[in-house]
């Protein structure tokens, strides 16, 4: 018989304090002091940061890899390199994985992998949004096709909550080789500005293989996608910077597709009218101005939450309210190509329309485009199937869609900006809107060429033709008349008058024959 005594339920309760402290050391001292150094936090630190006070339970802290390569087989450390678990921001319940890069450099393995999956299916089954966290080497090296699965496992979930729940990717450190697939999956990622990366392939692999010379920044630094490639939606001044975005963009979002989203109490009056949106176009109708002026008039106390702010300038989209309900604003911008449609605008404000329609948010379309944008470039770098998407989007959209034509919209663009016939629930238009097939200059060069070649002073005569073509045509009458728009307002009254149809739609459904899924054109 054993001398020994066993330990009370004190002694046990000491000991897994102890070995929680222990877990929450994660790669030492030391690593933590690079990380700092590199003026970056710790996973915990970030999760502290992200969460209300005292709000995070963690899960699998005692989880440890399984792997026996030599060099990792003796060194197990709890967590395995990644924090799990749930906590709430604002009151409201979220998951988050936050990546540990002071254990193997965040890298991902096995049982990391099993962690981050547990994680993603607990959310699906409640309905909360996901946030991740990412500051990893990719995969474990060392655990081989395991590490592979392991986010292969990840890829698969983060389709499978695509629309369900909202997913949110903080990229705070390097994000390389296929571990920036499951961000990429998400539907917003927010990189911090110098101490985040995002690349396939890093600089030294683009120099052995094609031979160009460039730095971890201009390769994959969170300018470049923000402003170039179009891969993140947010750039973060610093970390602090990069937390506060996530919990300002849950604000405006509902926790799954069967919720709406929040109502918040803005205090701006719903019936406040504003002189002062009517000098905000100018009298010349080339001339261009910032549409966001208009957001900002409209919108509750002028708040206007931009998405993709530095890519794709000519199209403005974000999340506004008004009287209290989340709106996604889509705007032509015509401070930029005039704001003409391209390749780059149209994926931006297509994915932004899906997103909305996805998480039941109404869209409020400002229109003033000039049409597509023309070029060799264009066409060959195929305008027609990615502006497709955009009209794609909009004709698929099944959440309110209100749309306001503040100035020109010509051609193929009035109909994908959420016209009438791309499925607009309520369609307004400012008296100094002009809807017509095209612009009064390149309609006449068609129509009257033979006229003006033949006039005696053909200078003359084009600007009489231009003039009789807009009064007859590019004018908001033709389009009220034929009931394609539903009402002509007054720029002071756009804001009441949104609200109302807003309101008005609240109780808006509207199906779509029964299918396995749409084929968007990618
Ligand atoms: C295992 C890794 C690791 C990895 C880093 N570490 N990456 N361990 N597997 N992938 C470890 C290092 O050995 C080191 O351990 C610690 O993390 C910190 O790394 P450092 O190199 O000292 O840090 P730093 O100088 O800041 O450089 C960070 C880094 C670099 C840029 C991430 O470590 C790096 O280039 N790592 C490899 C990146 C990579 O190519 N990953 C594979 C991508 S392919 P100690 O013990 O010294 O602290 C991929 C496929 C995914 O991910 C496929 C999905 C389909």
């Amino acid at each position: 018989m054993s001398t020994e005594k066993e330990p009370t339920v004190e002694e046990k309760t000491k000991q897994l304090r102890a070995l929680r402290e222990k877990a929450k050391l994660g790669g030492g001292k030391r690593r933590t002091e690079a990380q700092h150094k590199k003026g970056k936090l710790t996973a915990r630190e970030r999760i502290e940061l992200l969460l209300d006070p005292e709000s995070f339970m963690e899960l699998d802290q005692f989880v440890i890899h399984q792997c026996t390569e030599v060099g990792v087989a003796e060194r197990k450390i709890p967590g395995d390199g990644v924090v799990t678990g749930y906590g709430t921001i604002d009151g409201r319940l979220v998951y988050v994985f936050s990546q540990d890069f002071t254990v193997f450099g965040g890298s991902l393995g096995e049982m990391f992998a099993k962690k981050v999956c547990k994680l993603m299916d607990l959310a699906l089954k409640a309905g909360a949004p996901v946030i991740g966290l990412n500051d990893s080497g990719g995969a474990r090296i060392q655990e081989g096709v395991a590490s592979l699965a392991g986010y292969g496992d990840i890829f698969l979930r983060n389709v499978k909550a695509s629309g369900v729940i909202p997913q949110i990717s903080a990229i705070m450190g390097p994000c390389a080789g296929g571990a920036v697939y499951s961000p990429v999956l998400t539907d917003f990622i927010v990189m911090v500005d110098k101490t985040s990366h995002m690349f396939i392939t890093g600089p030294q692999v683009v120099k052995t293989v094609v031979g160009q010379e460039v730095s971890f920044e201009e390769l994959g630094g969170a300018l470049v996608h923000s402003q170039t490639s179009g891969v993140t939606h947010f750039i973060a001044k610093n970390e602090e910077h990069c937390i506060q975005i996530i919990k300002q963009l849950l604000s405006y979002l509902p926790s799954n597709y069967l919720e709406d989203p929040p109502l918040l109490e803005t205090g701006d009056d719903p019936n406040r009218t504003d002189e002062s949106l009517a000098g905000i176009i100018p009298n010349d109708p080339d001339k261009p101005y910032d549409i966001k002026q208009i957001i900002y008039h409209v919108a509750d106390n002028g708040e206007f939450f931009e998405v993709q702010p530095l890519w794709a300038k000519n199209i403005v989209v974000g999340f506004s309210r008004l009287n209290g309900r989340t709106v996604g604003i889509v705007g032509n911008q015509p401070s930029f190509y005039a704001g003409a449609l391209d390749i780059n605008s149209s994926v931006k404000g297509g994915r932004f329309v899906r997103f909305c329609d996805a998480f039941n948010i109404p869209i409020i379309t400002f229109v003033d485009v000039p049409g597509f944008l023309p070029g060799i470039d264009q066409e060959h770098g195929g305008i027609i199937r990615h502006g497709s998407k955009l009209l794609y989007a909009y004709c698929e959209a099944t959440v309110p869609k209100i749309t306001l034509i503040v100035r020109k919209a010509y051609g193929g663009a009035y109909d994908v900006m959420g016209s009438k016939h791309s499925g607009g629930d309520i369609n307004y238009a400012w008296p100094t809107a002009e809807i017509a097939v095209m612009g009064p200059q390149g309609a006449i060069n068609i129509i009257f060429r033979k006229e003006i070649a033949e006039a005696t002073d053909s200078k003359k005569k084009r600007t009489e033709l231009v003039g009789e073509y807009r009064r007859k045509f590019a004018n908001p009458y033709v389009a009220a008349q034929k009931g394609y728009i539903d009402e002509v307002i007054e720029p002071a009254e756009t804001r009441p008058r949104l609200i109302s149809a807003l309101e008005m739609l609240t109780t808006k459904r509207e199906a779509r024959p029964p299918k396995k899924h749409a084929n968007i054109p990618l």
